[in-house]
């Protein structure tokens, strides 16, 4: 089994990602993974702190000599702000005088439920926890899945589909969200350019009246057999077992697979992918094609082996320039909420912790399916059930 867990605080010394059940012998390509940890700071309307941070992804074990070793892999990323908090927010008891408090709960965040649930007196360690600075060890750890994927030629990627009121109204192919995702300059993510400058648009407004925009990304799972997942056991359906990965991210408040909503406003025959027969390609998973995806790539719980589409509905940002009502932790006097630096859209970054929490997901399904102690005997498995699919 594929696990994974992460610990760190937004500004304390450092993010951790711990990632276990990996087989040995896949190839670590750390410049990838620190690239996945570059794409997760871009996009425009990010905040500050992104100026101050160069994520890197530090292994400390479970990789030597260029390949995984079979035992957990623990990663640590630095964050270059901890200099500026070392005395704000101390490991020891430190002077109370520097400490940095955050006196008014902000409304969306998880201040105030947080300080009520572990009983703080104001929300300082709710906010470095609750933080989506976490999401930067999910990325690191799904640089670690993403390899794994890529060993057996399955990729995952993202691309954004809204901000604002500015939407892409078509669907986008494999070679443009790749070609959007090998950009070196990240803007908003999206395939269209006329879209994308609508886009910029809605930040910059949000950006003049102290506000923060929403939207949505899509993550596509390319190259993926059909039969992960299964509907036999309610608690192994690869849709659900999605669902729940991409609603951990902070500030994701839907997940739909793939036209999941219209399917629900249209009939059967407006929304169901018909299913045809073509011989297949050597080496293609799968000879059954449709015309179109709208199922997403999972019917039942199980991959059908069209690309598995999972969108991502982001709420706007909570931390607000120009604040919303809210009452002081210490008098219950009314207040504006706290600010402390923030983005205005994150939808990109969003799109790309995704990735991770997808790729962690197939990569876990992949596993428990195909097994093997190394990736030779992983992939020993694999080929020989998409040579039993090719010769169904
Ligand atoms: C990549 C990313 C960056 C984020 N940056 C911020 C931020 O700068 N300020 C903020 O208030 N919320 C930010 N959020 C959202 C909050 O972390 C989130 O709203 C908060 O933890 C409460 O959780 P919930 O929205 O899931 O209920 C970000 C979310 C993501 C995915």
């Amino acid at each position: 089994m594929i696990r994974f867990s992460t610990a760190g605080e937004s500004h304390g010394e450092a993010l951790i990602a711990l990632v276990s059940g990996f087989p040995a012998g896949v190839p670590v390509d750390l410049d990838f993974v620190n690239r996945e940890l570059w794409r997760r700071q871009q996009g425009y309307g990010r905040g500050g702190r992104m100026k101050i941070e160069t994520d890197k992804a530090h292994v400390l074990s479970g990789v030597r000599h260029g390949k995984t070793i079979g035992s957990p892999i623990a990663i640590e990323i630095i964050n270059r702000d901890w200099k500026n908090w070392e005395e704000k927010l101390p490991v020891e008891a430190g002077d109370p005088a520097k400490h940095q408090v955050v006196a008014s709960p902000r409304p969306g965040h998880a201040d105030l439920a947080g300080a009520l649930k572990y009983n703080f007196p104001d929300a300082r360690y709710v906010l470095e926890r609750a933080s989506a600075r976490e999401t930067t060890a999910r990325v690191a750890a799904g640089g670690f899945a993403k390899l794994y994927l890529r060993a057996l030629g399955i990729e995952v990627l993202s691309h954004v589909i809204r901000v604002g009121r500015a939407e892409l109204c078509r669907a986008a192919a494999w070679e443009e969200i790749a070609a959007v995702a090998a950009k070196d300059e990240v803007v908003l993510g999206c395939v269209d350019p006329d879209t994308e400058d609508r886009m910029k648009e809605e930040v910059e407004e949000a950006a003049r009246t102290g506000d923060t925009v929403n939207g949505v990304f899509e993550v596509v799972v390319h190259n993926v057999p059909a039969g992960l997942g299964t509907y036999a056991n309610w608690d192994e359906r690869l849709d659900g077992l999605l669902a729940w990965a991409v609603m951990s991210l902070q500030a994701v408040k839907a997940v739909e697979i793939g036209r999941g909503v219209t399917a629900a406003e249209s009939f059967g025959s407006q929304v169901h992918d018909p299913i045809q027969y073509a011989a297949g390609d050597v080496g293609k998973p799968t000879r059954f094609t449709r015309p179109h995806n709208n199922a997403g790539g999972l019917e039942g719980g199980v991959s059908n082996g069209e690309d598995i589409v999972v969108r991502g509905y982001l709420k706007p940002i909570s931390t607000l320039r120009k604040p919303l009502e809210s009452v002081r932790f210490d008098t219950r006097e009314p207040t504006s909420a706290s600010y402390e630096r923030s983005d205005i859209c994150v939808v990109p970054a969003g799109g790309v912790a995704a990735e991770a929490m997808v790729a962690l997901t197939v990569a876990n399904v992949v596993q428990q399916k195909f097994g093997g102690d190394s990736l030779l005997e992983l992939k020993r498995n694999f080929d020989g059930y998409i040579e039993q699919i090719r010769r169904y």
